[in-house]
C-alpha cells in the first residue's frame, strides 16, 4: 500500500530555467507526485506550460506526473497529454461541457482520471462522477497563480466529501491545491485530504527542510 499521505509539489514555484534539476530535488526529498499546472489563458487568467515541457521532463524522472489542466474543454488535448507522459490527468468540472466523456477519454488512454472544482463550486458537481475518478482535487485558491492565500472555507467541502467517500466505501483520494503551507497543512489533512499540493510552501526557502517538515506533520496525524 502507498503511504497514506502524498506530497505533490507544484513546479509552478520552481525555477523554470532548470526544471529537470528541480524535479531531481523533489525525487531526492521523497515527493510522491510532481504537480504540473497547465494554464490556457482562458479558463484561468494566466498561461503556464504545456505538452512539450511535459514531454521533456518525462525523460528526467519516473515520478508520477499529476497534471492539473486549467484548460477549457480539455477533452481536445487528453490524447496529447497522455502521450507526452502524464500519469494522472485532472480536469475542471467547470471547464467541461461533457465531463463524463472527458473522464472516459482519460481512462481510455490508460491514465488516472481526476476531477477538480473551484472554491465556489459545491461537491454536488463531482458526486455523480465518483465512479469515474481516482481522485478529486479541491481548489483552495482561485486557480491561476501560485502564492495565494488559502481559502479556509474549502475545508468544509473536503470534510463533507471525505464523509461521503467513507460512507459509500469508495477508494478515492482527495487532493487540495492552493495556499497550503506548513502552518495550515494539519487542518487540511484533518479535513480528509490525503494528497497535498504545495508550490511556494515547498520551493521557498530550504526545500529539503520543508519536505521533511511536511512529512513530520503527516507522521503525527
Ligand atoms: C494554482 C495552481 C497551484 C499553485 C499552488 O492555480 O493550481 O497548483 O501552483 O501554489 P501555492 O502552493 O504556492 O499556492
Ligand atoms: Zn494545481
Amino acid at each position: 500500500m502507498d503511504t497514506k499521505y502524498k506530497m505533490a509539489p507544484s513546479i509552478l514555484a520552481a525555477d523554470f530555467s532548470r526544471l529537470g534539476e528541480e524535479i531531481g530535488r523533489l525525487e531526492k526529498n521523497g515527493a510522491e507526485y510532481v504537480h504540473i499546472d497547465v494554464m490556457d489563458g482562458a479558463f484561468v487568467p494566466n498561461i503556464s506550460i504545456g505538452i512539450p515541457v511535459i514531454r521533456s521532463l518525462r525523460k528526467c524522472t519516473d515520478l508520477f506526473f499529476d497534471v492539473h489542466l486549467m484548460v477549457n474543454e480539455p477533452i481536445r488535448y487528453i490524447d496529447r497529454f497522455a502521450e507526452a507522459g502524464a500519469d494522472g490527468i485532472t480536469v475542471h468540472a467547470e471547464a467541461c461541457t461533457d465531463l463524463e466523456a472527458t473522464l472516459d477519454k482519460i481512462a481510455q488512454t490508460g491514465k488516472k482520471p481526476a476531477v477538480s472544482i473551484n472554491p465556489d463550486t459545491g461537491i454536488d458537481a463531482v458526486i455523480p462522477y465518483l465512479d469515474k475518478v481516482g481522485m478529486v482535487l479541491l481548489m483552495s485558491v482561485y486557480p491561476g497563480y501560485g502564492g495565494q492565500k488559502f481559502i479556509v472555507e474549502t475545508l468544509d467541502k473536503s470534510a463533507a466529501l471525505r464523509e461521503y467517500i467513507t460512507k459509500n466505501k469508495l477508494d478515492i483520494d482527495i487532493e487540495m491545491d492552493g495556499g497550503i503551507k506548513l502552518d495550515n497543512v494539519k487542518k487540511v489533512v484533518d479535513a480528509g485530504v490525503n494528497v497535498i499540493v504545495a508550490g511556494t510552501g515547498v520551493f521557498r526557502g530550504d526545500l529539503s527542510a520543508n519536505m521533511k517538515s511536511f512529512r513530520e506533520i503527516f507522521n503525527k496525524v
